[in-house]
């Protein structure tokens, strides 16, 4: 059924280009900018893609880009669907599977995030070393489709490692402040209260966000690479005395828009 349903979407997009993307691009709130890096060959909206479903959170904007960045054959994500929104997992991961199916080998996932490891601040990036799945499911629970992948996929190193390297090394060529560690997936919609963020210090966190750990955990399912990039827009709650809210997070990846999009032309053009 799903398997179908991808043929179907895969088919429709071949229809709408020609590009043949190597690297596929998620963009997370507030950070969609990165675009304008971009040679853009093809843009099309989520409601026009069958079985795509249109975001409803602001700051995302929902449209697939092909194009190319340098020399690399490239697919973007320009928003996603998040679990709280109500979508069903299989639903959030649809656009990550369809990329994969495009031909896609590696995957950059990227979201805003809420900090909370030793020395962080707003504005900082954090470049997801590991994960923990704290949103109570898993996108592949269910009958395995064997046409994507094994039915207990080994997740020892869900985040490339020479991807990291790279994001490290690109990093330091621009003195951008960074932070390695293991992001937290939560469902939202609520910010976490201040106990909840001691919990996930304790477990080992250093980062809370409601998205990106589904289309992690459907990459590896599909044995693409993976990298993942965390803006830390706000310090998580209780960190700071501040009350968290959503302009807070869109108004910080607005500000480091431009530190973001330089970054991630440059890793795209040296994967
Ligand atoms: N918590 C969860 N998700 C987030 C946060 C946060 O503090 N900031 C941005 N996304």
């Amino acid at each position: 059924m799903v398997f179908a349903k991808l043929q179907e979407t895969v088919g429709f997009l071949r229809t709408r280009t020609q590009i043949k993307p190597r690297v596929g691009i998620v963009l997370g709130s507030g950070l969609g900018a990165f675009v304008k890096e971009v040679t853009v060959e093809a843009t099309i909206p989520f409601r026009d893609i069958p079985n795509f479903n249109a975001p409803t959170v602001e700051g995302h904007q929902g449209n697939l880009i092909f194009g190319t960045v340098g020399n690399n054959a490239v697919a973007i994500l320009q928003g996603r669907n998040h679990y709280y929104e109500g979508h069903s997992m299989e639903n959030v991961v649809f656009p990550t599977r369809t990329l994969a199916l495009l031909g896609v080998e590696t995957i950059v996932l990227t979201n805003s995030a809420g900090g909370f490891g030793e020395t962080m601040q707003g504005g900082d990036f954090m470049i997801i070393e590991d994960h923990i799945n704290l949103m109570g499911t898993n996108p592949l629970m269910g009958p395995n489709i064997k046409e994507l992948g094994p039915r207990f996929p080994d997740m020892t190193e869900a985040y490339d490692r020479k991807l990291i390297t790279k994001m490290e090394e690109i990093f330091h060529r621009h003195q951008v402040r960074y932070h390695k560690g293991v992001y937290c997936g939560v469902s939202g919609p609520t910010y976490e209260t201040p106990a909840e963020v001691r919990y996930l210090k304790m477990i080992g966190g250093k980062a809370v966000g409601m998205s990106t750990v589904p289309e992690a955990i459907a990459a590896n399912h599909l044995g693409l690479r993976v990298a993942a990039l965390s803006c830390i827009t706000n310090l998580a709650a209780g960190i700071s005395r501040q009350k968290l809210s959503h302009d807070e997070v869109t108004q910080t990846a607005r500000e480091v828009e431009q530190k973001f999009s330089t970054f991630l032309k440059e890793f795209v053009q040296e994967i």
